[in-house]
């Protein structure tokens, strides 16, 4: 199948020098080309050009963008998707005072999905993640990492990640599966932390390799939930079984996450609301990507991770939207490029190629997604005409997005 697309007021985010991520000073540049065609046969993006050198083209499909600006999708590399019902009791608890921690304490947050999930059909789960995959890939989103760990015992941490496999074996999306089995202690293991530890590592673990369900392990490494050395031992048994770390850390506290994750060549460490110097300095020249998730700082009242001193410091970060029931129930990832704007300093071009192919590097996609490139995967979308690419994260709730395509083909919700 070939598609063209004709009259893109502006093709942005080109990258033809091959970097699979951007850092520092890098960040602030977007390639750009103006009044623009492109062409993607067989779900990869073939060629594209200047509207003047487009002459005869002989094509399956012919789009007319009308003007509009063509983006690569966004690549979020952090969403808690899979879940059951909502919490908005817990939203209610927080407008009333309660913090995120509280609420935990008390045995809310998520524990709570854990119970709904436990109730909840393999079937009818995969229908309510199903609801959000399509809510984002209609609002720009084509690679999407998702995790467990609202299951918390063997058993329905499987079931969520059988749910995964199924929505990257029927969504047109990319999906990468993450194994958060560390993401709380449940119910019928307080005060018995270790052993829930010895249970992610010698029994979940194993049967999560066994049924290659998961490409990365996470843990939730911070202040209340599990220490920098369990930490280390769940990233150490996930590593042996093929499984590379990506890891919660600094939300709460700064907990000591980024600097094991490092450690550990984790892929990414995310959150990182508590940030000092040591923790900048150890991600310098780091496989790691500091991963931010502005919609959780935003949702939950906290402070915002510091990513003009990251930026300054040479860092290439990436932005993913945390989509869950408890810190982010949202999942739209031009709200977070435009909170990284309003709130953390970013220029639009540093948050949308964090949003992009930083986000993809973050997932360890970014060879073949996360910027307009030949020979990548034709994801992308078109925007309404808009005057300037800062358009897009100023008027943040303007629905601007007009047609999305996905491996070539045109996404329809
Ligand atoms: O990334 N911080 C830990 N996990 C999620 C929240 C999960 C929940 O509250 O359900 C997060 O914010
Ligand atoms: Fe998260």
């Amino acid at each position: 199948m070939r598609l063209l697309v004709k009259n893109i007021g502006k093709i942005v985010g080109i990258e033809t020098a091959g970097r699979l991520r951007l850092c520092g000073g890098e960040m602030d540049r977007l390639e750009t080309l103006d009044d623009a065609w492109l062409l993607a046969d067989d779900g990869r993006i073939a060629a594209f050009g200047r509207m003047e050198t487009l002459g005869e083209m002989a094509a399956d499909r012919t789009v007319d963008a009308e003007g509009g600006m063509l983006f690569p999708s966004f690549c979020d590399s952090h969403t808690h998707l899979v879940y059951a019902g909502s919490r908005e009791r817990e939203f209610l608890d927080k407008i009333n005072g309660l913090s995120y921690e509280e609420i935990a304490r008390r045995g809310g947050g998520i524990l709570n999905s854990a119970d709904l999930l436990h109730e909840t059909s393999e079937e009818e789960l995969y229908a309510q993640a199903m609801e959000r995959v399509r809510e984002i890939a209609a609002k720009g989103t084509g690679c999407v990492e998702i995790k467990s760990g609202y299951g918390l015992t063997t058993e329905d941490e499987l079931k969520m990640l059988r749910v995964i496999r199924r929505i990257r074996e029927t969504a047109p999306l990319a999906v990468r599966a993450t194994f958060l089995g560390a993401h709380a202690v449940p119910r019928s293991y307080i005060g018995r932390q270790e052993e829930y530890v010895e249970l992610v590592c010698n029994e979940m673990l194993p049967a999560v390799a066994a049924g290659k369900l998961a490409d990365f392990v996470d843990v939730f490494c911070d202040e209340g939930f599990f220490t920098v050395e369990q930490t280390a031992r769940i990233m150490k048994a996930g590593r042996k079984l093929g499984m590379q770390p990506k890891i919660h850390a600094n939300e709460l506290a700064v907990s000591g996450g980024v600097q094991v994750g490092v450690e550990y060549d984790a892929l990414s460490v995310d959150h990182l609301e508590r940030m000092g110097e040591a923790e900048i300095r150890a991600l310098r020249g780091a496989v790691t990507s500091p991963t931010m998730l502005p919609g959780a700082a935003f949702f939950l009242g906290m402070s915002y991770p510091p990513a003009r001193e990251m930026i300054r410091a040479g860092l290439g970060v990436a932005l993913a939207s945390d989509y869950n029931p408890g810190s982010s129930p949202s999942g739209d990832m031009r709200m977070v490029v435009s909170l990284a704007c309003i709130r953390m300093k970013m220029t639009p071009a540093e948050a949308i190629n964090a949003a992009t192919l930083n986000g993809a590097y973050a997932m360890g996609l970014s060879r073949s997604y996360g910027s307009v490139t030949v020979g990548k995967v034709a994801n992308f979308f078109i925007t309404k005409p808009i005057p300037s690419v800062e358009f897009l994260p100023y008027a943040y709730t303007t629905p601007l997005i007009r047609r999305v395509f996905l491996r070539g083909e045109e996404y329809v919700a």
